[in-house]
């Protein structure tokens, strides 16, 4: 039962996909952390694995940049192959003076710039949301770790390179943590199709300061959120058999 951008059989999924954006991600992730995985679909580049984490069978398949490309996954894995629960992982540009560099974020709300939630839903008014169990998940589980994980509402963007120069301060003004730009497409679409969805990112760019983590430091702090995330999605792979 192939898809247009996903070359597998239905079963081929587990039913919690943890989804980087970087295809390269999700194959660290394969390799590093998973047991027994195997790939099971390539089409361009866009590599999804499936394995198994504490127990759990867990797939990892990258979202790509933005909300086209992350929509376009993010739909073929609910619709097609049966995908209850996606949980995003990836970095985001932080607003707010109180996130320091390698700060975990939880996306408890979601604003956009982009009309795709408003084309998909079908109507103006709106609000993008997490599953609220899986929000709560998180946040328990970051007591029980030494990560700092902070929950609140973040931009989702189309735009990288902002030509604005007061976006950080209404943002600020706002009480918006931080920018990425693939959440709200998640959001909305696990509204569409009623599955779960949930969206953590870790600060690595600060866009007031222009603080940024090295590469090396990228790679630590992604390491804790990979930890981090597999632990949730293998317990709510629990909560789902
Ligand atoms: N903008 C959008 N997405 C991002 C950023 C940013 O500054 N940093 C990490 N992801």
């Amino acid at each position: 039962m192939s898809t247009p951008h996903i070359d597998a059989e239905v079963g081929d999924f587990a039913k919690v996909v943890l989804m980087p954006g970087d295809p390269r991600r999700a194959a660290y992730i394969a390799e590093n952390y998973l047991e027994d995985s195997r790939l099971v679909t390539d089409v361009r580049n866009a590599v999804g694995y499936t394995g198994r984490y504490q127990g759990s069978e867990i797939s990892v398949m990258p979202s790509g940049m933005g909300m086209p490309s992350a929509a376009i996954y993010i739909t073929e894995l609910y619709r097609s192959f049966e995908v209850e629960t996606i949980i995003r992982i990836g970095t985001a540009g932080g607003f707010s003076p109180s996130l320091q560099l390698r700060d975990m974020v939880v996306a408890s709300g979601c604003i956009t710039n982009s009309r795709m939630p408003e084309l998909l839903l079908g109507q103006e008014q709106y609000e993008l949301a997490p599953t609220p169990s899986l929000l709560s998940a998180a946040v328990d589980l970051s007591r029980d770790s030494d990560l700092s994980l902070q929950s609140g509402t973040i931009f989702t963007s189309d735009i990288f390179y902002e030509p604005d120069d007061g976006l950080n301060q209404r943002m600020i003004d706002d009480g918006v943590l931080c920018v990425e730009m693939e959440t709200a497409a998640l959001y909305a679409i696990a509204q569409i199709e009623q599955k779960q969805a949930l969206s953590l990112v870790t600060i690595s760019d600060h866009l007031t300061s222009g603080a940024h983590l090295s590469p090396e430091e990228r790679q630590t702090t992604l390491d804790s959120m990979i930890s981090f995330s597999l632990k949730l999605a293998s317990d709510e792979a629990k909560v789902i058999d």
